[in-house]
């Protein structure tokens, strides 16, 4: 369809063979057939060099021989009817005749030679043949027949055109030869190029649109996969959470608000996953450890044992050794404890030595942490545990991602975009009015998943949930209620959403 636009805008503004007066023989019938058979010959030059599907170009070309047979007759009617029986007559009609032929054989090879070849030979051969026919011999003719209406005899005519046209017209019909020779071939070139360069762009374009989608595709299958990966290790998470002591749905709580820090620094996209993966799979470790050491708070282990609590955080990241994807992540686990000042576990690093990533999950594990008791042996409030990574600020924490922090837990705006692929951050975070225009912080407690195995008397219920309908809300746990859940729990075969506050209040 493009072609052919191209080709009807080229048509009419080139020809391959334009008409010249000098063309003219003097006699209107056979000068007008002329015109119409140089015209015919223009269209089927730009057909062919716009390669123009087969059956356009057999239509053209057979309107063209079909007009230059009737051409022809008209003609030799008219030679006949001044120079009848005559041997210029016979000459003549030998020529149409051979014409006729020549432009059939060249056609019929157009299968065995290749398309450029055919285009080539044909057009020169009918550009040549029409510009010296006409030129030589029609002129020719038309002078002898017109020199005898004036009532000359036939063999006085013919010498007066041979002496009027050899003089006149040799010099000019070379010069016409070579110059629309040329002039045809280079068109055609042109036009050939032209043709080829915008098939190859569009060819190109195909591709280019092909690949496109490849990526699109890709894209697509990559976003699946991560989603998968991301809910494996959320599983993971899960699973190790499930160990008697490993404190439920705090990894969760983690990861998702050291994933809100690292946006609010703008850390870039690769690593603020390898952070919250890492906070997915920050007590990892612990499954090592015996319940002498998971259970009682960190302030209550023997000075002599706190090494191998410690420790955790090195088996944590020998774990994950060889899954490339969490290469960064175990990284992160590993320096969960460096302190800010340079005098933490494992190694000992200092300022911006200790990764980002390890920076971040500590400043939010601790945060838990002491809302929960589990540092102390004590639950505090939110007020308490501000207070408490404030004075930390420098020398546990990175003091930048303290203030950060406390910035999360006043109000956060979202870039929807950055963590698409990642967890949204829940209602209630986007939607934080706390400390938005005040300094005093009236921060809500946390509010985290637990199992069921892991509820005791005194915790805070948020809300307990069987199969989408709620149970219970806001209370606060005895041994009665954890019974009545674990009843339920078997008598239903379903496994309850549980929401605890974390913290006092
Ligand atoms: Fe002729």
């Amino acid at each position: 369809m493009e072609n052919k636009q191209d080709a009807n805008i080229l048509m009419t503004s080139i020809d391959v063979f334009p008409w010249n007066e000098h063309f003219n023989t003097g006699i209107l019938k056979i000068d007008e057939q002329h015109q119409k058979l140089v015209q015919l010959l223009n269209r089927l030059a730009s057909h062919m060099a716009f390669q123009s599907d087969k059956e356009t170009l057999d239509i053209v070309f057979q309107e063209l021989t079909a007009y230059a047979v009737y051409h022809f007759e008209t003609e030799e009617a008219i030679w006949h009817e001044y120079l009848h029986d005559s041997s210029i007559e016979a000459a003549h009609k030998a020529e149409h005749d051979n014409f006729v032929l020549t432009v059939l054989s060249l056609k019929s090879k157009e299968n065995s030679n290749s398309v450029a070849s055919m285009i080539e030979k044909m057009l020169s051969f009918l550009v040549s043949w029409l510009a010296s026919h006409i030129l030589e011999n029609d002129k020719y003719m038309a002078l002898v027949v017109l020199t005898m209406q004036t009532g000359i005899s036939q063999e006085e005519a013919e010498s007066h055109a041979r002496n009027h046209l050899h003089g006149q017209m040799s010099v000019l019909i070379k010069l016409i030869l070579s110059t629309y020779g040329s002039l045809a071939t280079n068109t055609i070139q042109l036009m050939t190029e032209s043709v080829e360069r915008k098939q190859a762009e569009k060819k190109l374009q195909t591709f280019a649109n092909q690949l496109k989608k490849s990526f699109q595709h890709l894209d697509l299958a990559n976003k699946n996969l991560e989603k998968q990966y991301i809910d494996s290790i959320r599983a993971f998470s899960r699973i190790i959470e499930m160990r008697p002591g490993i404190k439920s749905g705090q990894s969760k709580y983690i990861a998702e608000k050291a994933l809100l820090v690292a946006r609010e620094l703008n850390v870039e996209k690769e690593q603020s996953k390898s952070i919250f993966y890492a906070g997915l799979l920050i007590q990892l470790g612990k499954m090592s450890l015996p319940d002498n050491l998971l259970l009682p708070a960190y302030f209550k282990i023997p000075l002599a044992e706190k090494t191998r609590y410690l420790k955790h955080a090195i088996d944590g990241e020998a774990l994950l050794n060889g899954l490339t994807q969490l290469k960064e992540a175990s990284k992160f686990i590993r320096h969960q404890y460096e302190f800010y000042d340079g005098t933490g576990f494992p190694d000992g690093l200092a300022n911006q030595n200790i990764p980002l990533g390890s920076r971040i999950l500590s400043v939010v594990r601790d945060y838990i942490a002491y809302l929960e008791g589990s540092i102390t042996g004590e639950a505090m409030s939110v007020r308490a545990t501000i207070d408490k990574l404030m004075e930390l600020k420098s020398s546990h924490y990175d003091p930048d991602i303290v203030d950060s922090f406390i910035r999360i837990l006043k109000a956060t705006p979202v870039d929807e975009e950055f963590v698409a692929e990642l967890p949204k951050p829940k209602k209630s975070w986007k939607n934080s009015k706390l400390m938005n225009s005040s300094k005093t912080l009236t921060l809500e407690r946390p509010i985290i998943e637990i199992s069921l195995a892991q509820l005791k008397p005194g915790m805070e219920i948020e809300s307990v949930y069987f199969d989408s309908k709620p149970y219970l809300k806001n209370c606060v746990l005895d041994q009665k209620i954890i019974n009545n859940i674990t009843s339920l729990k078997e008598n239903t075969g379903k496994d309850p959403i549980i929401k605890i506050h974390m913290g006092k209040r």
